[in-house]
């Protein structure tokens, strides 16, 4: 009899990495795991790792070719490294060396399996093994470090007897643990998943001349940290950037733009395949009529400068796409409330969330003080850290669009 198989990795398209260690060959029981419970499975080894385990093991496991080399033009013409690395859900790198993983954390890309990483929006877990010594080397650690922060999942390895005959901590965790840490990602019914959330962020740059333009403090904090969350709780995440510092979360699709009318265009065009849209951008309301060709030069004294009105991007978004559940944000120095809802029926928002700036609070800052307003209620979120009032305000926003639906 032919036992159904109950998991919820069936049909997940998983990527095995393997880097050059000893303990590549318990990968070979990861592989035969992940099959059992129906995932799809596809391998890719660095040149190193086929000393320690063979290809042919790995294809006859899989049931798919085992992929090794960046310039074969063979490899390239049936499943390239850009194709492999959309095609992933998940990659699990499992061995990571500790060259691996210094290969990472400095972005290089001269074979395969690199080059996938640098290439993917597929979350990436590693599973380091090594030596004791090399594990507890600091320029081990300090990549760690920089891998976590960069969101890798890093499953630390474990104590106990290592392939060298030393005693410590460096053994790669056990096939069936690593199974479980796949499945696992894929079983949480998180509070966004299955939505596409677009999110606008950051100041623009209105241009005056070719050196010059009007803009505003905005520092993107508070829109990335929405992004982030948002991206955390399971969302398909799209933002849509003006200039700031800020590197993209990782997994989300960022678009840069400049001006208030590039952002526009970017939003109106992205909220068609969205279900929530928030828009956190401080858009300049108006820019220059004319952009000087050339640098304007010093001739007299009084330069007036004649400004048009921008177009609005929220509610222009939330009046051509009625389905959508908009939230809007207002950055108030007075009269917070009253403004906040003002704004909410006039662009016809579902939602809006007032903070107040200016007095050294909101812009630019990494804690914000928020009012969330919605047509018949108002949640305070009083001064955080604006990762965790982030997270707050998507589980808000998460409860509403289930009561929608
Ligand atoms: O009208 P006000 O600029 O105060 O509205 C703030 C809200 O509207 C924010 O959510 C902001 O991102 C959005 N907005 C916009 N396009 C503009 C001006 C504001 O999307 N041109």
């Amino acid at each position: 009899m032919i036992k159904a198989i109950m998991s919820d990795l069936i049909k997940k398209q998983i990527l095995i990495g393997i880097s050059g260690g000893i303990a590549a060959y318990k990968t070979a029981e990861l592989v035969r795991q992940l099959i059992k419970k129906g995932a799809n499975v596809r391998v890719c080894m660095t040149p190193s790792a086929c000393e320690f385990i063979t290809p042919l093991t790995l294809q006859a496991l899989s049931g798919n070719p085992v992929h090794t080399d960046l310039l074969n033009r063979n490899a390239e013409a049936a499943m390239g490294h850009i194709e492999l690395a959309r095609w992933a859900d998940l990659i699990m790198i499992a061995p990571t060396t500790a060259n691996f993983m210094a290969k990472l954390a400095h972005g290089h890309a001269y074979d395969l399996l690199s080059t996938i990483c640098l290439a993917t929006q597929a979350p990436i877990h590693l599973a380091p093994a090594m030596n004791r010594m090399m594990w507890a080397n600091i320029a081990t650690q300090e990549n760690r470090k920089v891998l976590i922060n960069r969101e890798y999942f890093v499953h630390d390895p474990a104590d106990g007897e290592q392939a060298c005959g030393e005693i410590g901590t460096g053994r790669m965790l056990e096939a069936q643990e690593l199974a479980s840490i796949i499945e696992n990602m894929f079983t949480k019914k998180q509070p966004l998943s299955g939505y596409s959330v677009l999110i606008t962020a950051g100041p623009t740059r209105e241009a005056i001349d070719p050196v010059r333009f009007i803009s505003n403090r905005s520092s993107g904090k508070m829109g990335y940290a929405i992004a982030k969350a948002a991206k955390a709780l399971g969302a398909k995440v799209t933002l849509v950037s003006g200039p700031v510092a800020l590197d993209a979360p990782a997994g989300v699709q960022r678009y840069l733009v400049e001006s208030a009318k590039e952002m526009h265009h970017q939003a109106m065009t992205l909220a068609k395949t969205a279900d929530i849209f928030i828009a956190t951008a401080a858009v300049s309301d108006y820019s220059p009529a004319k952009i000087s060709t050339q640098k304007i030069k010093k001739s007299t004294d009084i330069l007036s400068l004649e400004l048009h009105y921008n177009p609005d991007i929220l509610f222009d978004v939330s009046h051509h796409y009625p389905d959508l559940f908009t939230v809007g944000f207002a950055a108030e120095t007075e009269n917070l409330i009253n403004h906040a809802k003002q704004k909410l029926q006039r662009k016809k928002l579902n939602m809006i969330v007032a903070n107040p700036v200016g007095n050294n609070k909101g812009f630019d800052k990494d804690t914000n003080q928020l009012e969330i307003l919605w047509e018949n209620g108002h949640i305070s979120l009083p001064e955080d850290n604006k990762n965790k009032l982030a997270k707050e305000l998507l589980l808000i926003i998460s409860k509403h669009i289930s009561k929608d639906s």
